[in-house]
């Protein structure tokens, strides 16, 4: 399924936590979590609302913003370096260059007052693009691809265009920079589900051509599984277990994500079976400060588990953080994946 080139570039993640300021103190949202997108691959993220999706997608391009802030870690990206320490007119011309986004809710974020295609000529300026048409070509041909016509888009402001035709501008944006990396927060929400799964085919497709390295995001584990080479399970801030998306899938290692499967017909096979997962996600005021973050609602709760925080413990291609989990988990790891571990 992943088709590797050269020139896509590896992401470590390391022992990344970010803080949001609350009344009671800076919290994390995301806590030492240390995670690898190989080259050439597509990672999905899991997990449910406030696990700290976004947040981590946004620390990618060190764009958290106040009053939250990365308090500790390193986002390593090959030709770029540790996205975390760049500032100023580099961190600016990394953002949509070399690093392309769509931002959660990214249909709401277009200008109101500009056509699509001035917006378009504008980023294409600020990234300092010399041949404006060849732009202009290149976001029609992406726009037709996913369906729509893309001089009428291009000749449009925000507000003649519905929110899943607005979705797929912000992919087209995301896109049009030939940026080897790319960050796809939740990118299809506001599409049904037909049209959601032909344009993830296309996102699909569009990284294979180009030898993307890309990370997407995504409530709909179905939906990602189809287009993912590697699944990320988020819980708590924590990413509770990492690996091939067959595997993380086909035999879950983490209670959570146990839990999450079972609780998706589509997913565990059989609708009778399904179970919704029992209890309430944390939020940053509720998460237990020492331990596993997972615990209240853990049915494989241990002693230790109370007491101390389950490190991520690499398994062949697998990562997982669980006390249950002795490892070795997983299968060998492929010769690709042993490099960037
Ligand atoms: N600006 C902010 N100020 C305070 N807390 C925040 C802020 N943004 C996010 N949080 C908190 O950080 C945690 C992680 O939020 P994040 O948006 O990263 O989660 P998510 O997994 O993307 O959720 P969703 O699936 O709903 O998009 C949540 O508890 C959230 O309430
Ligand atoms: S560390 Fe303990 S509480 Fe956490 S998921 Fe594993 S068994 Fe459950
Ligand atoms: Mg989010």
């Amino acid at each position: 399924m992943t088709l590797t080139t050269t020139a896509a570039p590896g992401v470590r993640i390391r022992d990344l936590t970010v803080v949001y300021r609350t009344p009671h103190g800076e919290l994390p949202a995301v806590r030492g979590v240390d995670l690898t997108l190989a080259p050439g691959t597509i990672t999905g993220v899991v997990g449910e609302s406030g696990s700290g999706k976004s947040t981590l997608a946004l620390s990618l391009l060190n764009a958290v913003q106040p009053p939250g802030r990365i308090a500790s870690g390193s986002v390593e990206i090959d030709g770029i370096g540790d996205v975390v320490r760049l500032g100023g007119e580099r961190l600016r011309q990394t953002r949509g260059r070399r690093i392309g986004y769509v931002f959660q809710a990214a249909q709401n974020s277009l200008n109101p007052l500009k056509t699509i295609g001035k917006q378009l000529l504008d980023l294409g300026r600020s990234h300092g693009v010399e041949d404006l048409r060849g732009l202009v070509r290149d976001a029609k041909e992406l726009l037709a691809r996913m369906g729509m016509d893309g001089a009428r888009v291009l000749d449009s402001y925000q507000h003649e265009l519905s929110g899943g035709m607005r979705q797929r501008v912000g992919i087209m944006l995301a896109l049009v920079l030939n940026a080897k990396v790319v960050v796809l927060d939740e990118p299809t929400t506001a599409l049904d589900m037909i049209t959601q799964a032909m344009i993830l085919r296309i996102v699909r497709e569009i990284h294979e051509e180009r030898g993307l390295t890309t990370l997407i995001i995504t409530h709909d584990v179905g939906a990602v599984a189809e287009i993912a080479d590697d699944l990320a399970v988020m819980y708590g801030g924590r990413v509770v277990e990492h690996g091939p998306v067959e595997e993380v899938l086909g035999s879950p290692a983490h209670p959570y994500t146990q839990a999450l499967i079972r609780a998706i017909p589509r997913l565990s096979g059989d609708l009778s079976l399904a179970r919704p997962l029992p209890g309430r996600p944390p939020t940053l005021g509720t998460l237990p400060v020492t331990g596993c973050v997972f615990r209240e609602r853990c049915d494989r709760r241990m002693p230790i588990c109370e007491t101390d925080d389950p490190a991520q413990v690499v398994a062949g291609g697998r990562t997982v953080a669980c006390h249950a989990v002795v490892p070795p988990h997983a299968p060998a790891e492929p010769a690709m994946r042993k490099e960037y571990a």
